[in-house]
């Protein structure tokens, strides 16, 4: 037996021990944060919708009418009319014939890859997937070929080798620590070419890309074309939760074979009310959407002129490459001393030697407290004498 103690020391010394910090009150641009007001630069409440009034109101107004809790999974009693409605709501707004609700990202993820792919079979996977796609791989039971980030040259090149076992092609639609978008039209005519499902992640994608928010699936035109198209309801929706968009065959398939799907809770209802009220909202203001763009390229303009580059970045997850684990770290302390909250990333998030400050930005910063956090940033960095331009050399997890 590992003796737990000596586990946590051991994370200590490399620079990866994780504590938690406590925010009071509700989420928003800025937040009191161990007692302390910062500037919240690392949520995914990108719209500002977990705090806006209405979807608070919708919330509570649930709990009221319909209760605290869906009391049992979905196919035993816990289907609700109000599961139904955002369902379809959903659909409609991604342009897919059905819509499947999971209690989370990790559950969709792990529960719909599984039921998707089995022994004897391939799986594609970018290797900057996030770790639910990854333990949705795992969980299969079938062979997973980790193709290189963003690179469908070696993705051809696996699906030629796998003589007709491929079965599925999933990626990050905006990848989750570094922001760039996957290339969803190669993705898309090899996938088709290879008779391999494709499934795209749009965790980061709803609610910050495409026509009104509805992700870099439909950004890229491609809505329908993509077989399964997973989001999350605890990001730009500002609630809790995910679903898969798929033809009504495969989100049946799912309900039928999905075993995080079958074998949880559904989702209580002020949760689903949340998610429908913030929905709503989107598709009533699409301006901020457009918002939260402007505030991207604001952070990354103010960053690059202090000399810190955003690698591959061209969306609202602006990652300041650092390398070193305890040195990232340090450079988080630095900036919550001056009230900017960003939270360093380390392995096993990332990659050994790409430790990273994520900052994400929300709709509601203001244009000069991004552009603060960017000089304070770059004035921390220079007393560190971390450059955080060079990409460092990654080396596997
Ligand atoms: C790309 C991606 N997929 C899935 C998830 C999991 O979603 P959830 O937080 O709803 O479990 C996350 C969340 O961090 C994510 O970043």
């Amino acid at each position: 037996m590992t003796d737990i103690a000596e586990r946590l020391e051991e994370l200590r010394d490399r620079g990866l021990y994780r504590r938690l910090h406590l925010i009071s009150g509700p989420q928003g641009p800025r937040v009191t944060l161990d007692g302390r007001p910062v500037l919240l630069l690392c949520s995914n409440n990108y719209l500002g919708l977990a705090d806006h009034p209405r979807v608070r109101g919708a919330a509570a107004e649930a709990a009221m009418r319909w209760g605290a809790g869906a009391g049992a999974s979905r196919l035993i009693s816990g289907n609700m009319q109000l599961h139904r409605s955002l369902e379809d709501r959903l659909a409609t707004f991604k342009g897919y014939e059905s819509a499947l609700l999971f209690g989370s990202g990790y559950l969709a993820n792990t529960g719909t890859i599984a039921a998707l792919a089995g022994e004897g079979e391939i799986i594609f996977s970018d290797e900057l997937n996030h770790a639910s796609i990854i333990d949705g791989c795992r969980l299969s039971r079938a062979e997973t070929f980790v193709y290189r980030h963003g690179d469908v040259e070696h993705l051809a090149w696996g699906l030629r080798e796998a003589g007709g076992r491929g079965s599925l092609i999933v990626s990050d639609g905006v990848f989750s620590m570094d922001g760039d978008i996957a290339p969803l039209e190669q993705l898309t005519t090899l996938a088709r070419d290879h008779r391999c499902r494709l499934m795209i992640d749009e965790a980061h994608a709803t609610g910050a890309l495409g026509p009104g928010g509805r992700g870099s699936v439909a950004a890229a035109g491609l809505s329908g074309e993509v077989d399964v198209v997973m989001g999350t309801l605890g990001k730009a929706l500002g609630s809790y939760g995910a679903y898969v968009c798929a033809s009504r065959e495969l989100t049946d398939h799912l309900l039928n074979t999905a075993r995080s799907f079958i074998f949880s809770t559904a989702p209580p209802p002020p949760v689903i009310a949340a998610g429908l009220a913030a929905l709503e909202l989107l598709e009533s203001h699409p301006h901020r959407v457009e918002r939260l763009m402007e505030n991207a390229v604001t952070l990354r303009t103010a960053l690059l002129a202090e000399g810190l580059s955003a690698g591959d970045s061209s969306t609202q997850i602006v990652p300041v490459e650092v390398g070193d684990s305890t040195r990232t770290m340090e450079l988080s302390e630095r900036l919550l001393e001056r009230g900017v909250f960003a939270q360093g990333i380390r392995p096993p998030t990332v990659a050994h030697g790409s430790s990273r400050l994520r900052f994400t930005v929300m709709s509601t910063h203001r244009r000069g407290e991004l552009e603060r956090a960017a000089k304070l940033t770059g004035a921390a960095a220079r007393e560190l004498g971390i450059s955080g331009s060079a990409k460092p050399v990654a080396v596997a997890a």
